[in-house]
């Protein structure tokens, strides 16, 4: 990543924590913006800026780095509400429709998301297409035993499917929750989110997709303007 890109990140990572008042049950997001805005939060908390809040994680990689930071989690399973939640995306389109799971979180990111009162995106510019689906690959979570089956259907529908595998190849990405998970890459990308989030989650064997659909209610940008990161 360059430090251009890194840059971005944080000023969009800040500028969301601005956005936590005292006393709020805030999302946690995953992936690396979210983590720059786990730290920024932290980092408020410890010199008492912000006070009160519990933090809902989304994946276990963000549950370590927030305690490591102190700050005060539940599990989903015990919140009734989420006053905020702020994640990251790996796509975004002009009517704020995402891919995401490209850290393999997407299951627990998308039930945060909507148990939240209000869903807020952090990205660095690149994330922003046209059209879904043509740069990144759209992840989907699969039971262990079902891979095979689900990669089949997918493969049916005209995408081209690969189980993720981990680096080096040593074996496939496992989740949080113990799955599998299948990029699947259709050729002219994804015209219908809604109508292709429904059919890939009624495919058995499916948990989750990485389509997150009429869930946003704020993106913000880091842009780099005049050789300075700006929001
Ligand atoms: C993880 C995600 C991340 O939010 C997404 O991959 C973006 O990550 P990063 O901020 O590192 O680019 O969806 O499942």
């Amino acid at each position: 990543m360059s430090d251009l890109q890194d840059r971005m990140k944080e000023a969009v990572a800040t500028a969301a924590v601005d956005q936590i008042r005292d006393g709020m049950v805030v999302g946690l997001g995953s992936g690396s913006t979210a983590a720059l805005m786990i730290r920024a939060l932290g980092q408020k908390l410890r010199q008492g800026e912000l006070k009160g809040i519990v933090g809902v994680t989304t994946s276990f990689q963000g549950e370590v780095l927030a305690a490591e930071l102190g700050i005060p989690l539940m599990a989903l399973n015990a919140v009734t509400s989420i006053d905020l939640a702020i994640d990251g995306a790996d796509e975004v389109d002009p009517s704020f429709q995402l891919i995401k799971g490209g850290g393999a979180c997407h299951v627990q990111e998308k039930l945060v998301a909507r148990r939240a009162d209000r869903f807020v995106i952090v990205v660095d510019a690149t994330k922003l297409v046209e059209r879904l689906n043509l740069g990144f690959l759209l992840p989907v979570e699969v039971l262990p035993g079902a891979w095979r089956q689900v990669r089949d259907e997918l493969t049916a529908m005209g995408s081209s499917v690969e189980l993720r595998m981990a680096v080096r190849k040593a074996g496939p990405v496992v989740t949080d929750q113990g799955n599998l998970v299948l990029d699947v890459a259709f050729e002219a990308g994804i015209g219908d989110p809604a109508a292709l989030e429904a059919t890939i989650n009624n495919i058995p064997g499916v948990l989750e997709n990485g389509l997150f659909v009429n869930l946003v209610d704020q993106v913000l940008v880091g842009e780099i303007e005049a050789g300075e990161p700006r929001v």
